[in-house]
C-alpha cells in the first residue's frame, strides 16, 4: 500500500515492514475524537482479530500440508502455502492498530496457537481436504473479504482504511483458492459427501460469523469510519454473502443443496 506508507511515514502498516510502528502509530490513532468506550470497542475488535489472523496460519500450514500430501494444481499449493504467510503479517497489522487504540500494554506483542481443523468422522484424508478447503476457504476467507470490503466502504479514517487495505492485499486469494480447489475436484468428480457436510459447515459459520460483535450489545454508535461493523450490519453483510456470493458458487459448480435446505431457505 504506498499511499498508506506515505501518509503514515514510518508506520508502514501496509508495507512488509515488520519493524515496529513507533508511536507515530499510536498517536495517530489517539489524536482522532475516538475515545472512551468507543475506542475500547474497535480496538478490541482488531485485537480479536489479531487472534483470528494467527489461528489462520496453522490452519493454512495444515491445510497446505493435506494438500500436498493428497495432491492438487500447483497454482492451488502455492496459494494456500502464501495465505499462511499472508496470515502472519495479516496478525502484525492487527496487532499493531489495536495497539495504537488500546495502548502497547493491551495487546500482545506475540501469540501462540493453532486450530484443530474439524473431523469429519467417517470421512476419507482425500474427502477431508475438500472439506476443510470449503469450510475455511469458500466460506470463512469469502466472508472474510465481503466483510472487510463492506467496512472499507464505510472507514474513513485514514489509518483504518490502511489496515483494511492490507488485510484485503493478498487476502482476496485465500477466498479464490477454495473455489479454485472445489472447480478442480467438480470436474475429477471428486466431491463425494460434501452436500452432507455443508449443513454443519453453514451452520458454523452463520454462528462465528454473528458471535464475536454479539458480545458488544451496547457497541456505541460512529465506529464505523475506524474499521468497525455494528453487529446489526455484520449479520447483514454475512446473509448477503451467502445469498449473492457463497450459495451461487455451490451452485454454479453444480453442488447439491439439497442437504442444506434449512439454512439455503433463510437466504433466499
Ligand atoms: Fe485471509
Amino acid at each position: 500500500m504506498k499511499r498508506a506508507d506515505r501518509m503514515f511515514g514510518v508506520v508502514v502498516l501496509g508495507g512488509i515492514s515488520l519493524t515496529a510502528a513507533g508511536p507515530a502509530a499510536a498517536a495517530s490513532a489517539r489524536t482522532t475524537d475516538l475515545a472512551g468506550d468507543g475506542l475500547r470497542t474497535v480496538g478490541i475488535t482488531w485485537r480479536d482479530r489479531m487472534r483470528q489472523a494467527h489461528l489462520s496460519v496453522g490452519a493454512f500450514a495444515l491445510l497446505a500440508g493435506q494438500l500436498a500430501e493428497q495432491g492438487c494444481d500447483p497454482v492451488v499449493l502455492s496459494l494456500v502455502t502464501r495465505a499462511s504467510w499472508d496470515a502472519v503479517r495479516h496478525a502484525e497489522i492487527c496487532r499493531r492498530y489495536a495497539a495504537s487504540l488500546l495502548g502497547e500494554d493491551e495487546v500482545p506483542a506475540r501469540l501462540e496457537g493453532s486450530p484443530s481443523l474439524p473431523a469429519h468422522p467417517g470421512a476419507t484424508a482425500g474427502d477431508r481436504v475438500l472439506f476443510h478447503v470449503v469450510e475455511l476457504c469458500c466460506l470463512g476467507e469469502t466472508l472474510g473479504a465481503i466483510t472487510l470490503t463492506e467496512m472499507h466502504a464505510r472507514a474513513t479514517h485514514p489509518m483504518a482504511r490502511a489496515a483494511i487495505e492490507s488485510l484485503l492485499e493478498g487476502g482476496l486469494d485465500h477466498g479464490r483458492v477454495g473455489w479454485a480447489y472445489l472447480a478442480q475436484r467438480t470436474r475429477e468428480h471428486r466431491t463425494r459427501g460434501l452436500a452432507q457436510a455443508l449443513p454443519e459447515m453453514l451452520g458454523r459459520m452463520c454462528r462465528e460469523a454473528l458471535s464475536p460483535s454479539a458480545r458488544a450489545t451496547d457497541e456505541p454508535g460512529g465506529l464505523e469510519a475506524y474499521g468497525f461493523l455494528a453487529r446489526r450490519t455484520g449479520q447483514e453483510v454475512c446473509a448477503r454473502a451467502l445469498r449473492d456470493v457463497i450459495l451461487p458458487g455451490f451452485r454454479e459448480l453444480g453442488v447439491d443443496l439439497g442437504p442444506a435446505q434449512a439454512i439455503v431457505r433463510q437466504f433466499r
